[in-house]
């Protein structure tokens, strides 16, 4: 099998819902395909109302016409949606799947053939643009990821994981996160209300905040600990603060809600 050129020509989604669609867009949206070349099929006819590329009937037609396909429907799903893929008249060069937990090998045997198979992780703020995106493909499949970070650069940022076995912690890390990054955030928007503030300047002032750190960590060769030294001037208003969450264990909290987060991904996919 040989690698595709960077950009494909052709992009189909099977599944419209959340991530599906938002690829969709972002991929239009970025100006790296004309509506014209993405098709998608949904069997929910009223998914992503705003789609703008061709709706078609079935799992089969939106392979034949696609370069790439992206597999965007529930992990339960994926082993049927393959099938159907397998049985059409022409097979994409490319299938990226986007399922929580299903593995390469899994997709692979259900698709049958020698279909390069790139497997994605991206996370819910793909819908803004701002995912960050882990890839994964096996050792004879590595020239595809080329294209497939074409692809996902369209809603964010992204990354090559070495080991399959690494979508587990990412998965906990990144998309997970938001939610955990919204408890975080929720806590101090009540603490700030606690202390006086209206709960609508409580909440513009977290998101700010919460964008601020997140560019500022963006830089290259930024860390946390530089940014929080940086805040944290001796006897001040930070370091009372920082003292206060060690004393409440935030640190390994956190982490214990990443490694619990890890071994629930982990299990969930020996499971299924
Ligand atoms: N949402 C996230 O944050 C996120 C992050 C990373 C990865 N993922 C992965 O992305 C995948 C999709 O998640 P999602 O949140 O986008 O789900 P979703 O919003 O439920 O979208 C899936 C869509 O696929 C449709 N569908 C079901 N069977 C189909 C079939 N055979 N052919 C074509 N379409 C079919 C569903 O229709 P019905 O509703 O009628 O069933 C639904 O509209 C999942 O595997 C998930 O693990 C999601």
């Amino acid at each position: 099998m040989t690698t595709g050129s960077v950009a494909a020509t052709s992009v189909g989604f099977i599944g419209l819902g959340n991530m599906g669609g938002a690829l969709a867009s972002g991929l239009i949206g970025s100006g790296r395909l004309a509506a014209a070349n993405i098709a998608g099929f949904d069997t929910f006819a009223g998914a992503a109302p705003g789609f703008e590329g061709q709706r078609l009937g079935s799992v089969a037609e939106v392979a034949e016409r696609s370069e790439v396909l992206v597999l965007a429907v529930k992990p339960h799903l994926i082993a049927a949606v393959c099938a159907e893929v397998a049985r059409a008249s022409k097979v994409p060069s490319l299938v990226i799947s986007i399922a929580a937990g299903v593995s390469l090998a899994r997709i692979r045997a259900a698709l049958g053939g020698e279909v390069a198979v790139v497997r994605a992780m991206p996370n819910l703020a793909a819908t803004l643009g701002c995912s960050a995106t882990a890839l994964f493909a096996a050792p004879e499949h590595q020239g595809w990821l080329a294209q497939a970070e074409w692809l996902f650069g369209a809603v964010g940022s992204v990354v090559r994981l070495p080991r399959e076995a690494d979508m587990h912690p990412f998965t906990a890390v990144a998309s997970s996160g938001p939610a955990f990054a919204c408890l975080f955030a929720e806590a101090l928007a009540d603490a700030g209300v606690h202390e006086g503030l209206t709960r609508e300047t409580a909440r513009v002032a977290v998101a700010a905040m919460l964008r601020g750190a997140a560019e500022m960590l963006s830089q290259p060769g930024a860390t946390p600990a530089a940014i929080k030294d940086a805040v944290s001037s001796p006897g001040g208003t930070t370091i009372a603060g920082l003292a206060a969450l060690e004393s409440g264990a935030f640190r390994g909290s956190v982490m214990a809600a990443v490694i619990a987060s890890t071994r629930r991904s982990r299990s969930l996919a020996e499971e299924s």
